[in-house]
Order: structure tokens, then C-alpha cells, then sequence
């Protein structure tokens, strides 16, 4: 059976790394139409030559900060004009997958630095808002396309040094709640997906470059993949246009809850 996602626009923030790049893989697979944005352009163009090479029908990228409204902007200006050179007056964006985000440091607030609070709350949360409410005017008019914002576990549960991260995982959560209420009657389907532990450049980039710490964080577990998250995107993306997984919370066995890991090796 053909896949809906065939030939559909498909634009993907944080899409160099992580779960966007294997996300981009994976709509590729499916023949989708990929718009592919982050700060790193050099590793978007090695992205989008391996979404084309699973099948993506297009992918094209484009530098994108998410922190800021004039690069949101700028860069749904750019997707319109490829959506539109393609199918003039006919194009639409069909899935936004809001995935640009991180965390940065595991500092008690008493220690917190600004520069940090302002990065988690500038990408997790008002990225969000900006890259919606840029693209939404693509998107409507067209039910059964889908907004699929990642938040995390971290959005549901708070543990020491993450609180900032969790409180923007936990604007996520909400944005994502209010968005399917004003939203509703356009047929546009409104998801969060909420994972746990995965192995990313997620804990690099939260310990700023130490990578040794990194990997520690995932010693004696079998952490989620950016590959297990990239298919329950394109899953939830592919569902019938009249089915929505508002919210869908994704964790590897080993984990039960944000600070309760089993780990090989260990007392249970
Ligand atoms: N890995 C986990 O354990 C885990 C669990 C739950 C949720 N999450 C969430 O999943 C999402 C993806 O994370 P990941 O695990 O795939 O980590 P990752 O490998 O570090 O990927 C993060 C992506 O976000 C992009 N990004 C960061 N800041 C950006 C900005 N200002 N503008 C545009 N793009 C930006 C990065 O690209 P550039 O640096 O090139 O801009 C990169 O492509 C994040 O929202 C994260 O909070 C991760």
C-alpha cells in the first residue's frame, strides 16, 4: 500500500542531529517532500543526501535558528517558495515536526546561569510558538496535516538540575494542549511526542562537549535511538486523517521514570 506521506511536505526543525536527522530519514523512506532546518547547515546537507537516498521524493534545507522570529520567518518564507515552485497555488504543508531543542547543564537554580535558562526557554519553548504560528498559514485549509511537537518525560516529572529543562518541557506540553483546542474544526491534528532517555548528541550538548560524561549517562542501559523516535513520528504523522495521538509518552524498558533507570550490573 502507497504511503499517505508520499509526496507530502514534510518541514523538520533541529532536523542536523538526533531524532530530526533520523526523522528525515525515515519520511524519506516514505517518499515524503522534506524541508530541513537547524543551525548547522553543512550536516542538514548530509542529512537530506541520505533522506533522498532512503526515497525521499525531495529534500532541501536551509539555515534555521530557532530562537530567533526573524530566522523562523525567513525560513517558512523559504519553504513556501519551494512548496509553491513545486505545485504553484496547490502546495500545502502537510506534517511540521517542532523538534529543535535540548538541555544545557544540570545546575541547581541557586547556580543557574542565564545563558542557559534563556537557551531552553528561547528553543524548547518560544521556538515553538514562533515555527507554529510562521507555518500555520501553510497548514490550514488542509485537514489531516499534522503539527508534532517533542517534548519529554522530562515535561511530566521534575528532578534536581533539570528544572528549567522540565519547565520547558512542560510549556511544551501545555502549548501543544492549547494549540489542539484552537485548532479545532480546521481538521488539523495537534501531538506531542514525549521521550525518555535516548542516545543523541542530546547529553553532549547538555554537558558542552564532554563526552565522557555523555556516555555515562547512558552506561549499562539500552537507551531509546534517534531511529526508535524517528518512526513513532513518521507513525503518528501517518495515522488516518481523522486520527490524532494527542499525546504519546516513549521510553526504553530499562527506564521506568526519569530518575528510575535499571542498569546492567546493578541491584534491583
Ligand atoms: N535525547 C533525549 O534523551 C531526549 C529525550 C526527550 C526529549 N528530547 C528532545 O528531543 C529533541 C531532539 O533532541 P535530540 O535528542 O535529537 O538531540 P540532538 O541530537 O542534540 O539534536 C538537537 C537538534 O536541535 C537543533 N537545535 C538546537 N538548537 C537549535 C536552534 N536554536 N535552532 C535550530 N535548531 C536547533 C540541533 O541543530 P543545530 O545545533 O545544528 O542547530 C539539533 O539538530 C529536543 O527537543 C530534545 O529536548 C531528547
Amino acid at each position: 500500500m502507497e504511503s499517505r506521506l508520499k509526496d507530502q511536505w514534510v518541514l523538520i526543525t533541529g532536523a542536523s542531529s538526533g531524532f530530526g536527522a533520523a526523522a528525515a530519514r525515515a519520511f524519506g523512506a516514505e517518499g515524503s517532500r522534506l524541508l530541513l532546518g537547524a543551525r548547522r547547515v553543512e550536516r542538514l546537507e548530509e542529512v537530506a543526501a541520505e533522506a533522498r537516498q532512503a526515497g525521499a521524493a525531495d529534500a532541501q534545507f536551509h539555515s534555521l535558528d530557532v530562537s530567533s522570529t526573524d530566522s523562523a520567518e525567513e525560513f517558512v518564507a523559504w519553504a513556501k517558495e519551494r512548496i509553491y515552485a513545486h505545485s504553484p497555488g496547490l502546495g500545502r504543508l502537510h506534517v511540521l515536526v517542532n523538534n529543535a531543542g535540548g538541555a544545557l547543564g544540570l545546575d541547581p537554580i541557586a547556580q543557574g546561569k542565564d545563558a542557559d535558562w534563556e537557551t531552553m526557554l528561547q528553543t524548547n519553548v518560544l521556538g515553538i510558538l514562533r515555527m507554529t504560528r510562521a507555518a500555520l498559514p501553510l497548514m490550514l485549509g488542509q485537514p489531516g496535516g499534522a503539527i508534532i511537537n517533542i517534548g519529554s518525560i522530562a515535561g511530566r516529572e521534575v528532578y534536581e538540575g533539570g528544572t528549567v529543562y522540565c519547565a520547558a518541557k512542560a510549556g511544551e506540553l501545555q502549548i501543544t494542549r492549547g494549540l489542539r483546542l484552537e485548532l479545532l474544526g480546521t481538521g488539523l491534528r495537534v501531538c506531542t511526542i514525549d521521550p525518555g532517555m535516548a542516545e543523541t548528541e542530546f547529553s553532549i550538548v547538555r554537558f558542552k562537549g564532554d563526552s565522557a560524561r555523555a556516555r555515562k549517562v547512558y552506561e549499562g542501559v539500552h537507551p531509546l535511538t534517534a531511529e526508535d523516535v524517528a518512526e513513532t513520528i513518521v507513525w503518528v504523522a501517518n495515522r488516518p486523517p481523522h486520527v490524532c495521538i494527542d499525546e504519546l509518552i516513549i521510553k526504553c524498558a530499562a527506564q521506568a521514570a526519569v530518575q528510575k533507570v535499571h542498569r546492567q550490573g546493578a541491584q534491583r
